[in-house]
């Protein structure tokens, strides 16, 4: 994942975090394991991770198929679209997504009181250790993150829309932090613009937060985040199948199996 940095920004960060396992640390060395001067190219040694945006256990279980997920990411107005309804039922479901994928599941907390969401996220979190408590972007949310953070239970801070709801997250200790990338558009805005420049203020700061890209529209979306620089990006199942799609792969493959066929039946009228 090619980044290209000022140049005064390399200076400054080779000076106090020189590249190579020895020297490196945080975010940094995460980025920043090929250095090519004098083009300031940065590769990104982390591998974008795919995870899911759904509730539905038929399609996490397509998803995990293909081999290439990595984890999901659930929120109550996708948990009641697959009628999960009650306390016991949501936390069976929960569990029922952590034996499928093996990997971070984001289940959201519903309270909005910092007491509150620390109950509940307490009991999130027991539920798989692959759990990863969804808090919502709220000042009540950020006290309880740091809470999270310093009793070792991870967190993935949600509604996020700025630069600056996205220091706060990474300030508070959240392992992600959510953009929504598709409702940014739908508001006229650039959700991508969003990802470059959290990305951008994290290799800087050094925050160790993940930019897991959420509410991902398309395809296109998620090849956009990759060039933005997101650790994670999270999708429906139509986006991550969506990027199979490409019509010459379609008319190529139909031409080399005529052609194939056609051979075969040369082949064996020649017999
Ligand atoms: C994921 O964590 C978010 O809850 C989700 O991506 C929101 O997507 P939407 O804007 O399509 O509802």
């Amino acid at each position: 994942m090619p980044y290209i940095c000022g140049r005064q920004v390399l200076h400054d960060q080779l000076l106090l975090n020189p590249p190579g396992p020895e020297g490196s640390k945080g975010r940094w060395s995460q980025r920043c394991d090929v250095i090519s001067l004098p083009f300031f190219y940065f590769y990104n040694s982390t591998d974008m991770k795919f995870f899911i945006d759904t509730g539905n256990l038929a399609q996490i279980r397509e998803a995990h198929d293909l081999g290439i997920l990595n984890g999901v990411t659930t929120n109550p107005s996708l948990m009641a679209k697959e009628g999960i309804k009650g306390e016991d039922a949501v936390m069976q479901h929960y569990l029922a997504i952590c034996e499928v994928v093996d990997g971070d599941v984001s289940a959201e907390v519903l309270s909005t009181n910092m007491d509150e969401i620390i109950e509940e996220g307490k009991k999130l979190a027991a539920i798989h250790p692959n759990i990863v408590v969804k808090v919502p972007m709220i000042k009540d949310g950020v006290k309880a993150m740091k809470w999270f953070a310093d009793n070792g239970i991870r967190t993935n801070c949600t509604l996020v829309f700025s630069a600056g709801q996205a220091i706060l997250a990474a300030k508070a200790g959240a392992s992600y932090v959510s953009p929504f990338i598709g409702r940014i558009d739908d508001s006229n805005w650039d959700g991508v613009q969003l990802i470059e420049q959290i990305s951008h203020i994290y290799t800087i700061q050094g925050y160790e937060t993940e930019i897991l890209a959420a509410s991902i529209r398309s395809p296109l979306h998620i090849v956009k985040c990759a060039e933005a620089g997101a650790d994670v990006v999270t999708s429906p199942l139509e986006s991550i199948l969506g990027l199979l799609k490409h019509p010459l792969t379609d008319i190529g493959l139909a031409k080399f199996l005529d052609d194939a066929k056609k051979m075969r039946a040369e082949l064996a009228g020649v017999k």
